[in-house]
């Protein structure tokens, strides 16, 4: 597999990517609209279902943001040359609802598989935020990857299955994630957004 098709396979996962970061900025922006999707709900063993920490707000804000960076990757694929020649060029032409819908359902499956993640977080006794490594890192990148699988069919034919479709770009998206989380954390280290290199 070449480095391009690297580039290729993480590049059509953005939509879950920016769907995975986009939580921190949708609480900031609606603080009010906190409900939380177990309704407060207990488990049988006497902790949170899923906790406060995953609201409807989170999930909500999670399919905005993915079709809205798939729109962004649409417009963006025809003026990449590294992209233009087969794969990310041929959603020239696919209509802009169809492309909004495909990064909304990846931005949408990637936070239920965060949420799922919490579920057995609090399963295991671990609180609200507490770390829970690599866990905490992947949780969204099998939903996700089963969200570009099951979105598919809203693109043009051949733009998705061709690459998705094999296993070794699964696993490059599962190895390429904690590699890049890292990289990213390191470079807002860099230019001072972050206290800490990881
Ligand atoms: N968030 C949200 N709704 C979601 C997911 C996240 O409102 N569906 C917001 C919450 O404010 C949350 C923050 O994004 O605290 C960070 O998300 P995450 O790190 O996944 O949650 P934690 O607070 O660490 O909770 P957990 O231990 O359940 O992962
Ligand atoms: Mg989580």
């Amino acid at each position: 597999m070449g480095w391009l098709r690297i580039l290729d396979a993480l590049w059509l996962f953005l939509p879950a990517y920016v769907a995975n970061m986009s939580p921190v900025f949708s609480a900031r922006l609606l603080p009010r609209w906190k409900a939380p999707i177990d309704g407060g709900r207990m488990h049988r063993d006497g902790r949170r279902a899923l906790g406060d920490g995953k609201t409807w707000r989170g999930l909500a804000g999670g399919a905005l943001a993915g079709g809205l960076m798939a729109l962004l990757m649409a417009t963006l694929a025809p003026l990449l040359p590294v992209f233009s020649e087969e794969d990310l060029g041929r959603s020239e032409g696919a209509p802009w609802a169809l492309v909004f819908g495909f990064g909304a359902g990846v931005g949408l499956l990637a936070l239920v598989g965060d949420a799922v993640e919490s579920y057995f977080k609090r399963r295991r006794g671990k609180e609200r935020g507490a770390p829970w490594i690599p866990f905490d890192q992947l949780d969204f990148v099998v939903f996700g990857y089963l969200g570009v699988l099951a979105g598919a069919p809203l693109l043009p034919a051949g733009w998705v299955l061709d690459q998705y479709g094999d296993p070794w770009v699964f696993g490059t998206v599962l190895l390429g994630t904690p590699v890049l989380h890292l990289l990213v954390n390191r470079i807002g280290y860099w230019l001072g957004l972050k206290e800490v290199p990881w």
